[in-house]
């Protein structure tokens, strides 16, 4: 008798456990399709911010055009009939006019540059860096080099502008912020990968405070965020009074 009742409780057992396992089960399905969902969710997301992007870059790139072949070339066109049409005896060339539509040029011309550097598209990335070191030292009086490496280098268009994008940032983080005197922008690869670095030497800064706090750091975090949609990595290396270095690794080749 007391084998039968002990039997009845152990299937009273068995039955509880086949439930919990059957309930196991139908949360790791559900969990796998949420997985699933979300890495989908993930992928679209992704796809659908370096769309906006790329024409957020095509955008600003006919912008510049506009404004240098557009407004610029009027400009030119009003300078050579300030300094031509007048000029005689009776009618002297108005310097001061001349002088205004020059700098009106000028500021046209630098806004273009600003968008889109020409170069960029042009004649590609070692260039525009190489242009981007020497006129951000001008403007700021702050010595700037760049480092290339001598074999050929694999990057595609997009993969140029992102870099492009980041050093800009990371120089003008430096300008703004950093009391430096030097800066060094310097492009290595290996094992398939690109690194970038933009290092000062001021005064540094919490770089995680900046990195993690929601107030502040809109730059820094974009350069970060951006260095991940193309599936590589941006970490800041400072402290106070050792200098910055920004380090961007990517996928050669592919972004
Ligand atoms: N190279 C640097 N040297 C010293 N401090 C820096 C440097 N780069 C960034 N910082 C510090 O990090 C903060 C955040 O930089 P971030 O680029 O995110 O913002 P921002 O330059 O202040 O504004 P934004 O880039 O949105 O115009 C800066 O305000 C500055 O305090
Ligand atoms: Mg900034």
């Amino acid at each position: 008798m007391s084998t039968n009742k002990k039997h009845t409780h152990f299937d009273g057992n068995d039955m509880a456990l086949a439930d919990v396992l059957n309930r196991v089960q139908q949360i790791s399905t559900e969990n796998e399709q949420l997985v699933r969902k979300l890495a989908d969710g993930e992928y679209r997301f992704r796809h659908l911010a370096r769309a906006v992007w790329r024409v957020q870059e095509e955008e600003r790139r006919n912008i510049a055009l506009e404004l240098h072949d557009g407004i610029g070339q009027v400009l030119t066109a009003l300078i050579n009939h300030l300094q031509h049409s007048a000029g005689d005896v009776t009618e002297p060339v108005d310097q001061q006019s001349v002088e205004l539509a020059t700098s009106a040029l000028s500021e046209v011309r630098r806004m273009s540059r600003a968008l889109r550097p020409s170069v960029l598209d042009d004649l590609g990335l070692e260039s525009a860096l190489k242009w981007l070191a020497r006129t951000t030292g001008e403007a700021s009086g702050l010595e700037v080099d760049m480092q290339w490496p001598d074999d050929e280098i694999d990057v595609d268009k997009q993969t140029e502008t992102l870099v492009f994008r980041i050093a800009q940032e990371a120089l003008t983080n430096i300008v703004k912020h950093a009391e430096a005197t030097r800066a060094r922008i310097i492009v290595g690869h290996d094992h398939g990968r690109i690194r970038v670095s933009i290092t000062d030497n001021g005064c540094g800064f919490d770089a995680e405070d900046v990195l993690t706090a929601s107030d502040r750091g809109f730059g820094a975090r974009g350069m970060r965020d951006r260095a991940e949609l193309f599936g590589g990595r941006l970490h800041i290396e400072s402290g106070t009074g050792e200098g910055t270095s920004v380090i961007l690794e990517l996928p050669e080749g592919t972004a």
